[in-house]
């Protein structure tokens, strides 16, 4: 079996902005951001990101959803993006880089094209799940946290996605699947790569 793990953090684009899995051309927007989205899936604009830091630093427990909001939007939390909010957030580097690294969930580096994520809780693993996981690893290559080298598929580890009744199950790019067998994720998997030609 694969080792598992999940993580990442921005860089600058051309267009000087945030990133990371978002459509082209897309927008952040919301309580007064419009900040222009581009295609390159590591980039990131510091600007951006202060902007976001600056509007959630009031909010209790803040740290944790700037954290979130760049991991949605960008799809990883970017290193250089730690003394952005550091400085809004007059915190230590080392504080926020202590936090990115603590919680697994936080990617550390730009994730593939899809992202599987299958659930190894109880439930899923009374139904299989392990055996499963095992096959979606000899499958795709890569061990959970890891990413295809042809940067198609990301594999990750989750724990009980409140859908025990169906299990095994997982989420394929946010959407919820059921009743797994290696056949019917071998059938997804072909049906992403079939998509993304
Ligand atoms: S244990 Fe897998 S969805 Fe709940």
């Amino acid at each position: 079996m694969f080792m598992l793990r999940t993580f990442p953090v921005f860089m600058t684009s051309s267009a000087g902005a945030l990133d990371g899995g978002a459509p082209a051309g897309g927008t952040l927007s919301g309580e007064g951001l419009d900040i222009p989205m581009t295609s390159a899936r590591n980039g990131f604009d510091p600007q951006a990101l202060e902007a976001i830091a600056t509007r959630l630093r009031a909010q209790p427990g803040a740290l944790m959803l700037i954290l979130r909001e760049v991991q949605d939007r960008l799809g990883w939390v970017p290193a250089a993006s730690v003394p952005v909010i550091a400085q809004v957030l007059n915190l230590s580097r080392a504080e926020v880089h202590g936090v990115v690294t603590f919680y697994h969930d936080f990617r550390h580096e730009p994730p593939g094209h899809n992202v599987l994520r299958l659930c190894q809780a109880e439930s899923c693993q009374a139904m299989g799940a392990v055996a499963l996981a095992e096959h979606a690893c000899r499958r795709l290559g890569i061990g959970f946290g890891e990413t295809t080298p042809d940067r198609e598929f990301t594999l990750e580890a989750v724990y009980c996605l409140g859908n025990c009744g169906c299990s095994p199950a997982m989420l394929l790019n946010g959407e919820p699947y059921g009743r797994l067998t290696p056949e019917r994720l071998d059938d997804l998997v072909a049906e992403c790569r079939e998509n993304h030609r």
